[in-house]
């Protein structure tokens, strides 16, 4: 899928050639048992070179430059084009958060920010301010529209499904608000630690690391107004007006609204005794306004859990107070519409249905869609979607400045009240579903209906 004419230009510090680049790449896709095409690594070879650089060194970037104007140059001359060659630039930036505004100024001051886009890993920012410093110094050299901010869930295929099943099925979409469903929950449980990434897990916790770009991401999504059009304007537009009503919870509601734990191997294996980093984080969030108020909505992430699921669940219910339901009031009868996000991608649907026998029983049943079924058609992969949706000019599925400013408004004060040790840290076990309490915030919310809301993705 790249176009005609391309190069790709690394910048490191070190003696990489084009050469280990390519062989690396073979290794990686042979170890997921897939087939290298011989001809695309050549293609790729020819295209892939270095430039020896800092990236903190000013002087370099003029350097660059001119690196990349010789390149243009080389190009036309070797296409013989009528029309001479213009590159469009895109800037990819897997940096520490903490690098990343010396190198925007760099671009800036260099000139290398015309006509170029940016594509910048996550994190972005650690909190509200510091978000917000990169925003105003992005601001100086780039528009929003050069900017893409890579948030890899929105690109998985069933993530993106979330917007075409709410908006194409008439079923769902006229009773997606709170007259319909009384909770949604989102979670993000993973078998695996921190895989050796002690510093960074240390200063970032699983609020930061999964919920604030992740997680909040897939419930804009799920919960905002049906957009104008698909176009990516109007899809963040509506992104951002959800994020906006997400009510804040403030210090004296912490204990109430948010758990955290740590798992129990957590400390000695980032060497510090007294770590209060935060390895499981689950947050009940309120949203303003006719459509979603008074229906809760969970978001749970952690690690070294039992197993790895990725999931959306939405509970259609019956409850007391249809009208104007309020915290607490208890769900009679349910449906749970379970969008599957990873393993085994896909959406389900549980319903009722009357036992086969003499009796008047009921019994649960799912009603299930896999995109196995559908395996015959091409998967990409979520960073190959990324990575051509930005080759392409297509922000859709890339967080805005605004967007991601909105979710550190909202974990702002509970980073800030676990910091001052408001909200106990619970220690669970390796292999466990997590802490307690995270069970006890959802069941409370779930009133008699069900106590196993709690692990919704075994029901
Ligand atoms: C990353 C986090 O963004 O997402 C990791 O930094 C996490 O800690 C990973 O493990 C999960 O991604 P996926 O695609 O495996 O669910």
């Amino acid at each position: 899928m790249l176009p005609e004419v391309f190069k790709i230009v690394g910048i490191s510090r070190q003696d990489t050639s084009s050469l280990d680049i390519v062989e690396n790449t073979r290794a990686s896709i042979e170890a997921r048992g897939e087939v290298c095409d011989q001809d695309i690594l050549d293609q790729l070879a020819q295209n892939i070179s270095i430039f020896k650089m800092s990236i903190t060194e000013p002087d370099r970037y003029l350097d660059l430059k001119k690196y990349l104007d010789d390149l243009e140059a080389q190009l036309h001359e070797t296409h013989k084009s009528v029309q001479k060659i213009k590159l469009k630039k895109l800037f990819y930036m897997a940096v520490p958060s903490t690098i990343l505004s010396p190198i925007i100024d760099n671009l800036g001051s260099s000139g290398l920010n015309k006509g170029s886009r940016l594509m910048i890993e996550k994190p972005f920012g650690y909190d509200l301010i510091s978000a917000q410093e990169l925003v105003s110094e992005l601001g100086k050299y780039f528009e929003e529209d050069q900017i893409y901010r890579i948030d890899h869930y929105l690109a998985k295929e069933t993530a993106q499904n979330i917007m075409t099943f709410r908006f194409e099925n008439p079923l769902f979409n006229t009773s997606w608000d709170n007259k319909h469903i009384k909770m949604i929950m989102i979670t993000a449980s993973e078998s695996i630690g921190i895989e050796g990434r002690s510093n960074f897990y240390e200063q970032t916790g699983a609020l930061r690391d999964l919920i604030q770009g992740h997680l909040l991401q897939i419930l804009s999504i799920v919960m905002m107004d049906k957009p104008d059009d698909m176009t990516a304007e109007s899809v963040h537009f509506a992104k951002e007006a959800l994020l906006k009503n997400i009510e804040n919870i403030y210090e004296d509601q912490i204990t109430l609204n948010t758990v955290r734990g740590q798992y129990d191997t957590y400390r000695s294996e980032v060497n510090n005794p007294d770590s209060t980093t935060e390895t499981y984080a689950a947050i009940r969030l309120n949203v303003r306004g006719d459509r979603w108020q008074g229906v809760p909505v969970f978001i749970r992430a952690g690690k070294a859990l039992k197993d790895k699921v990725t999931e959306v669940a939405v509970i259609f219910g019956d409850s007391d107070e249809v009208e104007t339901p309020r915290r607490g009031s208890s769900i009679n009868f349910a449906n749970v519409l379970t969008i599957r996000i990873q393993p085994n991608e896909g959406i389900g649907l549980d319903l009722r249905i009357k036992k086969p026998g003499f009796e008047n029983e009921i019994k649960h049943v799912q009603m299930d869609f896999c995109y196995h079924e559908l395996r015959d058609l091409a998967h990409p992969d979520a960073y190959e979607r990324v990575l051509v949706d930005s080759l392409r000019g297509d922000r859709t599925l890339f967080a805005t400045s605004q967007e991601v400013l909105e979710s550190w408004r909202i974990l702002d004060p509970i980073l800030n009240a676990w910091q001052n040790r408001r909200g106990e840290l619970e220690i669970y076990e390796t292999g466990s579903w997590g802490p307690k309490s995270a069970d006890h915030l959802v069941a409370r919310d779930s009133g008699e209906w069900t106590t196993d809301l709690a692990h919704i993705c075994q029901i």
